[in-house]
């Protein structure tokens, strides 16, 4: 791709392009906002500007030398009536100094794709993802060699041209789509392409559109989602709350092998619609412009890298914003990988060429790329599998007593790459905005005004990033018994913000406030069921602790709280353990590995189910009708086979239960029946086979089989036995099971013999 163009320029720099050449250098400047906004509603926007200069002294066609210079930034908080691309005037702004090292980085190119990045190792990582940032502009692959789309020939057909490339860039390795173009003369001549006067040869335009919905290294933050079930964290749309999109525009002159970038123009946008129903959007978009000053005989040469480190490829690298240094750090697998995905295609390609046409196919080809890939240990992308390699780029999982690491999000990145908390006095911040909102709850008209929720919203993220050590230390400073004034509503917001926050240490600290009767019982079912629905990180630790919890003497003497609290667990294990779908997409595990481990497997298996089943045989022999009723339900959330061997004793009559616990155990198999289909429909089967059983059970069993979608010859032996059953209630059951799974199957409706 660029620099090596500059043989052709002028006659005095025909040979500045020879490999280890020093002679040339290119200046561009760099220019940077991302505001968030809720732009349907107002024009306030919030964010920031940056700008800086870049200087690239290529030395030979593999590699660049780089530096920034003068980075600078500004906050901006205001009206902008064109938009989040408003022109604001550098005079308009306040610039401060951005603190980089400015140490010159080094950028490895093969085939004109960038495909590693040389940064010295005294670099934070804060700066190595701005890096990250500035350089993707400059990734442009116009020769497609990293091209995925069926083709036949040869991609350097010239210009025009279309194609599809997986592509490194700090928004991750996702499929992008290429369109390049010439631009005609006239078009040059009007002001917008300043910047061209000194170009040379053809000028181009290189369209760039990225697919996030087909990517091999996609970071994100991700939480929440787990209802979506058919939709991927950070892919291009998420249900109908995000929709993703990235656009680049790049203007080069030269030709496809030899070319100078002079402009390139990002848009990253998220918008997001907060709630189904309302119909308002926000947004967060993201540009970067970079834009070639001048060029020639560099004024100093920019020296090497001082002490090396391969980060590997441009995609973002997440912050650890806890600890004690920030350095830039690597990503290893993808090395490997990248070198793998190059030959595995060129692999491909060249079989491609002659024999099997119908590989050529673009599905195909994906197919077998992802597979190969998958097999090497790279990263699956169906079903938003996560594979071990990913792991490497991961955070740590957090400790029960300490704030998790989670990337991207503001309050554990923004300053600076690290936590707000090397900032600002977090206790103090907390509690400063508590007693705010007590003082707006106090003042109804206030808390109309939207700002009294955003102080909650910021409450909740702040409390995220706080340890269990300083949530105790702002628990201290707000906890009053006192009922009614601001004081108390300040506790009451901080308490809920807690519940909300879901991290290990607000599960350490809502524990303690149960325990120590902090809160009181009519609201401690509130809190425990808002607290683990808002569990973000469900380590092994925060799964254990929460066990313990609710088998506590206190906790189980405690009504409402000893039901809601084993019904919600019991919902949460299910969520993060059985639940394979659910749980890789609900919790962050791109950002923290997976939670669905082996040991939290077992741990549902040996531990949560034989405890369940032997309280289940307890209250059963204290005819606890409350309790009964209570573990059954608690059982059934485990959504998990092995809750079978919990019931069948009941079921098949080894033990005794009332009829109506024997229904209860069956309508309880709702959630295996969805998790697990095959088995739940033998079991049943079995049930409603059983003429011995009462019709109540049967015609249970029949009802509960829906949920498991049973097969048409399953449904057409229920309709034959229906001729001899001597159950009324359990064939017109049959019947109207079927006909229910006749119109839901649509179009082709089942004739069955009755
Ligand atoms: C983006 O990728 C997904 C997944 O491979 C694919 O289904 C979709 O058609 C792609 N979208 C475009 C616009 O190419
Ligand atoms: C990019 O920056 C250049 C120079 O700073 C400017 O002329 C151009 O208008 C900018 N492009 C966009 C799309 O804002
Ligand atoms: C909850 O506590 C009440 C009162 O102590 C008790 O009657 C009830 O059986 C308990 N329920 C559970 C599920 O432990």
């Amino acid at each position: 791709m660029w620099p090596g163009f500059i043989c052709c320029l002028f006659a005095g720099l025909a040979l500045a392009t020879l490999p280890g050449s020093e002679n040339v250098e290119y200046t561009y400047t760099v220019r940077g906002r991302t505001f968030a906004s809720l732009h349907e509603v107002s024009d306030s926007y919030s964010g920031i500007l940056y700008k800086a200069i870049l200087r690239i002294q290529p030395k030979s066609d593999n590699k660049w030398i780089g530096q920034i210079r003068d980075p600078k930034y500004s906050q901006v908080h205001s009206m902008l009536s064109e938009g989040w691309h408003t022109h604001i005037p550098d005079g308009e702004v306040s610039w401060k100094p951005i603190e980089f090292s400015l140490k010159p980085f080094e950028v490895i190119l093969s085939n004109g794709v960038i495909t590693d990045l040389v940064i010295d190792q005294e670099v934070s990582n804060w700066e190595s993802n701005m890096i990250k940032g500035i350089m993707s502009q400059f990734q442009l692959d116009l020769k497609g060699s990293r091209r995925i789309d069926s083709e036949m020939g040869s991609s350097e057909t010239g210009i025009p041209s279309v194609f599809k490339t997986m592509e490194e860039t700090v928004t991750g390795n996702t499929e992008t789509l290429y369109e390049i173009n010439e631009l005609p003369e006239y078009l040059l001549q009007s002001e917008e392409y300043d910047y061209l006067k000194d170009r040379q040869g053809r000028v181009m335009e290189v369209v760039k559109h990225k697919n996030f919905s087909n990517y091999v290294e996609l970071p994100s933050y991700a939480f929440g989602f787990g209802d979506l079930e058919y939709e991927i964290p950070a892919s291009n749309k998420m249900g109908a709350f995000f929709v993703r999109s990235s656009f680049t525009r790049a203007i080069l002159s030269g030709n496809l092998d030899k070319n100078t970038v002079h402009n390139s123009y990002t848009v990253n946008k998220i918008v997001s619609s907060p709630t189904l129903t309302d119909k308002k959007k926000g947004m967060v978009v993201s540009t970067m412009n970079v834009t070639l000053e001048s060029f020639g005989a560099p004024k100093d040469t920019i020296p090497e890298v001082q002490n090396p480190l391969h980060v590997g490829n441009l995609v973002y690298s997440y912050e650890r914003p806890y600890a004690r240094s920030s350095q830039v750090h690597k990503k290893s697998p993808y090395q490997h990988r990248q070198q793998f995905d190059i030959d595995l295609e060129r692999r491909l390609r060249a079989s491609n060429m002659g024999k099997d046409k119908t590989l050529t196919k673009d599905k195909e080809m994906r197919k077998r790329l992802r597979r190969s890939i998958e097999q090497f240990g790279g990263s699956m992308m169906e079903e938003g599998d996560l594979s071990q390699s990913e792991e490497n780029y991961q955070n740590r999982k957090p400790e029960l007593n300490q704030a998790p690491e989670s990337p991207l999000l503001p309050y554990t990145m923004a300053y600076k790459g690290v936590s707000i908390k090397k900032g600002v006095d977090v206790v103090k911040t907390v509690q400063k905005i508590a007693m705010e909102i007590g003082d707006d709850l106090q003042n109804p008209p206030k808390v109309a005004d939207e700002n009294t929720l955003n102080k909650f919203t910021i409450l909740t993220s702040l409390i995220r990033v706080m340890s269990e050590e300083e949530l105790t230390q702002a628990a201290v400073r707000l906890y009053t018994q006192s009922v009614g004034d601001a004081k108390s509503f300040a506790w009451q917001a901080f308490r809920d913000a807690v519940a909300e926050s879901g991290t290990g240490p607000a599960l350490l600290t809502i524990q303690n406030w149960l325990l120590t009767k902090k809160i009181s019982s009519s609201e401690a079912s509130q809190i425990i069921y808002a607290m683990w629905q808002s569990t973000r990180q469900p380590t092994e630790d925060y799964m254990r602790s929460s066990f313990e919890f609710i088998k506590k003497p206190e906790i189980l003497r405690e009504w409402p709280l000893n039901s809601t609290a084993v019904l919600s667990y019991t919902d949460l294990v299910r969520r993060v353990y059985v639940n394979k779908r659910n749980s890789e997409k609900e919790f962050p595990v791109r950002s923290f590995g997976h939670f669905r481990t082996e040991k939290g497997k077992n741990f549902v298996a040996e531990e949560v189910i034989p405890y369940l089943s032997q309280k289940l045989q307890e209250a059963i022999s204290d005819a606890d009708t409350y309790q009964i009723h209570t573990y059954i339900r608690a059982i059934g959330n485990i959504g998990h086979p092995l809750i079978f061997r919990a019931f069948e004793p009941y079921l098949e009559g080894k033990k005794q239960a009332s009829q109506f616990q024997r229904l209860l155990m069956i309508m309880s198999m709702d959630k295996v029946a969805e998790l697990y289909p095959r088995e739940t429909r033998s079991v049943l089967f079995k049930i409603y086979q059983n003429i011995g059983e009462t019709q109540e059970i049967r015609v249970a069993a029949v009802y509960r089989l829906m949920y498991t979608r049973p097969p048409v010859d399953m449904l057409q032996l229920m309709a034959t036995y229906t001729n001899v059953d001597e159950h009324e209630h359990v064939n017109a059951a049959v019947k109207a099971t079927i006909q229910e799974a006749a119109e839901l199957e649509g179009s082709e409706p089942h004739h069955f013999e009755m």
